[in-house]
């Protein structure tokens, strides 16, 4: 952290000056022999300290917002092990899920549909996107099953949407999505759009 060396530059510069001024003390009996040179000393020890300071106060910020950083870091870690959790729960049993958890797949749907430039193709109201060049999917999907989504999503050209040319959208998600990423997105979609295995 640059903030820290600067803090102890800082620190050194004000130890320096000490012993320099109480040196040229030590060897003319008069210093400071002018108010201008006592006014001068005054305002350099004051500027050193202020700077101190405030870079100890800077230093202390930057430690809070790091801290914070951690803990969001840890909230979003707790929240994807909760996904992880709704996935283990489902395979169990429909209806298991807790909302917290569903909540959370579908935070992280959001995400990978921000990520992967879904939105510059689709419209999704969810997502506020307007994309032009596929279906919108708020209409697309209405009725559709989770399996079509995800079929669409991996295998773009299985079935053609009515009207739309086969080959434009990217045939690459279902190799560069993790499963995990496909999961929350296709659940994402499915609530969003109110398909039929959507919540
Ligand atoms: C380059 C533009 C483009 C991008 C990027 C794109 N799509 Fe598409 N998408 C299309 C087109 C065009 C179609 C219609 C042709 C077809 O069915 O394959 C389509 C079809 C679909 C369908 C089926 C709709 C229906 O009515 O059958 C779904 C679902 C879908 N896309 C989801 C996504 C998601 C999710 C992403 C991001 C991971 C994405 N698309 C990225 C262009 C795109």
């Amino acid at each position: 952290m640059e903030n820290k060396t600067l803090f102890f530059i800082l620190g050194i510069g004000l130890v320096a000056l000490a012993l320099i001024v109480s040196a040229i003390g030590l060897r003319f009996e008069k210093f400071p022999g002018s108010r201008l040179v006592q006014l001068g000393v005054v305002a350099l020890f004051a500027a050193v300290v202020v700077g101190t300071a405030a870079f100890a106060w800077l230093e202390a910020e930057d430690e809070q917002q790091h801290q914070h950083e951690e803990a969001l870091a840890e909230a979003a870690e707790s929240n994807e092990a909760g996904g992880d959790e709704a996935e283990a729960q489902e395979e169990v049993g429909p209806g298991v899920a807790t909302t917290t958890t569903t909540a959370a797949a579908s935070a992280a749907g959001a995400q990978v549909f921000d990520e992967n430039g879904c939105g510059g193709c689709h419209t999704l109201a969810a997502a506020g996107s307007t994309g032009q060049i596929g279906p919108d999917l708020d209409g697309a999907l209405k009725g559709k099953t989770e399996e079509f989504i995800h079929t669409s999503i991996v295998d773009p050209n299985a079935e053609i949407a009515t009207s739309y040319s086969p080959g434009v959208m990217p045939e690459n998600f279902g190799s560069d999505l993790s499963s995990d990423e496909l999961d929350a997105l296709v659940q994402y979609l499915a609530e969003s759009t109110g398909a039929k295995g959507g919540g």
